[in-house]
């Protein structure tokens, strides 16, 4: 007997959180178009299906839908939003058009005792997000809980498995939103926990090997948790016939060499490693504009990714570390957009007239999935818990123009607030903390004499995506302990000051 949840995906911008949540529930979960026959969605033999939610009316034209008779059998069923709309109008109920858009927190009254919301009191919080609306219900199926708004915000039928939510129980602002999918699928689908990321693993290498066969595969590795642990997947997958590249900038920190060097000698990984310091820095040479050094770099990035990827004619695939957040961000982002923000540059990045296909092995995966897979895999603390590092390096920490000297002398800076928050047990509660040289200098006195060194600023950021963030609190004691170490050991330096600006409105780099 499977013990499967299918997420039937109406296109909704949530499933991937629906599937975060099962997985996190340690539940074995596929996610398949609306389009698949039934016959193929029963082959699954599924325990419970999940309907998503989507962008669609179900009175559109197009409106994706499914085989009515799947609501007339014995599988658990539970449709969110769009998926209890598609539930109520094929079964005859009535869905109105609405004429706005309900967005946002709601409170939730539950109305009946039912397992679906065992363990949950009433009011509750949830995200509301849609504009159809549910006004008449189907036969046989009566209401669960309502809203100020929303009459049937929750409903089921009376004598089959057939539940509807009209909010979303997938995204965080319902907080009681993953007790009630943890209750569909164990106390309503009857479902076990029983998928270890070992599980997920296995799946995936297995994936890769029936997608890629003997063709190579050829990528950028930046030695950064994503690619590191992507790469260590396909690597695990197909061994030597993944070709990496290493591009080193000048612009790494002191260790993002050495950490590579162990990829290559310790876990067996096959990666050039190509110093391209000087083309970089020959090109940055009177650059200060943030928005021309992230181009010139991504360009120069590209060049040298170009010449790599001729060398292996042979390869079909570009392997990514995209994880399921850079989704959602570039499907956010639009580059021809005025307002755009920053211009990203990603290792790896995929010049567009190269003609292969994509392999983007932890796509689907939060950042801490990602390390937990990554610990699977036996890789070291050292990589796995790294902060984000961006991919222009140390040159967008270099206010104004980037040199050699300046370079060598956030490398030190850097090194020591990092080994400092390292030895005090504050570095893995923070999500990036690196240091920020800028083009200016203040005074000071070093004995009785008048100096006139380089100012450098901290920064240090919670966050739990980097796409919203908050300064740490980093203990005052500490603060004071880096900043004396900074400005004994790094004589360059006079001046240490502590960025308390949260994002937004600031962003977390300085360029
Ligand atoms: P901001 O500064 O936009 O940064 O608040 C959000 C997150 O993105 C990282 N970042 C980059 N990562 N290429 C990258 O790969 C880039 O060009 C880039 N710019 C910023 C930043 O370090 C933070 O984690």
């Amino acid at each position: 007997m499977s013990n499967l949840i299918l997420i039937i995906d109406f296109g909704s911008q949530y499933t991937h959180l629906i599937e975060r949540n099962l997985r996190e529930l340690r539940i074995d979960t596929k996610v398949i178009p609306s389009y698949l026959p039934i016959s193929e969605i029963l082959s699954y033999n599924p325990k419970g299906i999940i309907l998503s939610g989507g962008p669609n009316s179900v009175y559109g034209v197009d409106a994706p839908t499914i085989d009515k008779t799947l609501l007339y059998g014995d599988i658990p069923i539970l449709g969110i939003c769009y998926g209890m709309q598609l539930i109520t109008h094929l079964l005859g109920g009535e869905v109105e058009r609405g004429e706005k858009r309900e967005y946002g927190p709601s409170m939730l009254f539950i109305d009946r005792e039912d397992p679906l919301f065992s363990g949950v009191s009433s009011p509750q919080r949830v995200w509301m997000s849609h504009s159809d609306l549910v006004t008449r219900l189907p036969e046989g199926f009566i209401s669960l809980a309502h809203t100020k708004e929303t009459p049937f915000a929750a409903i089921k039928h009376r004598d089959r498995p057939i539940y509807g939510v009209q909010f979303h129980p997938e995204v965080s602002h319902t907080p009681c939103g993953k007790d009630l999918l943890d209750n569909f699928v164990h106390l309503i689908a009857k479902c076990e926990s029983n998928i270890t990321i070992e599980d997920f693993l296995d799946r995936k290498i297995k994936e890769i090997r029936e997608q890629v066969g003997k063709d190579t595969v050829i990528g950028a590795l930046s030695g950064g948790v994503d690619s590191t642990v992507a790469a260590s997947i396909v690597h695990r997958a197909i061994g030597k016939n993944l070709k990496l590249v290493f591009v080193d900038t000048g612009l790494m920190r002191i260790g993002d060499r050495e950490k590579i060097t162990y990829l290559k000698d310790v876990l067996g990984l096959n990666i050039d490693i190509i110093d391209a310091e000087k083309d970089f820095l020959d090109v940055l040479k009177g650059v200060i504009d943030p928005e021309e050094k992230r181009k010139i770099i991504g360009h120069k990035f590209i060049e040298i990714f170009e010449d790599f990827a001729k060398r292996h004619k042979d390869a079909r695939w570009l392997l990514q570390g995209t994880i399921y957040p850079d989704v959602v961000e570039s499907a956010k982002v639009d580059t021809s957009n005025p307002q755009l923000i920053k211009s990203h540059h990603n290792v790896g990045g995929l010049p567009p007239d190269m003609h292969l296909n994509l392999l983007e092995p932890i796509r689907e995966l939060f950042k801490d999935e990602v390390r937990d897979v990554g610990k699977a895999l036996e890789m070291p603390d050292d990589i796995l818990m790294a902060h984000p590092f961006p991919g222009p390096g140390l040159a967008i920490r270099i206010l104004g123009e980037v040199s050699r000297d300046k370079l060598d002398i956030l490398r030190k800076v850097d090194k020591i607030y990092i080994e400092e928050l390292k030895e005090h047990g504050e570095y893995d509660r923070i999500w990036q903390a690196f240091s920020v040289l800028l083009p200016l200098r203040s005074v000071g006195v070093v004995g009785d004499e008048r100096a006139y060194k380089f100012v450098v600023a901290l920064r240090a950021v919670v966050s739990r995506d980097g796409m919203t963030a908050d300064w740490a609190r980093i203990p005052y004691d500490l603060l004071e302990e880096i900043s004396l170490r900074i400005t004994n050991e790094v004589k360059e330096v006079g001046r240490v000051v502590y960025d308390i600006t949260p994002k937004p409105p600031g962003t977390i780099e300085w360029e």
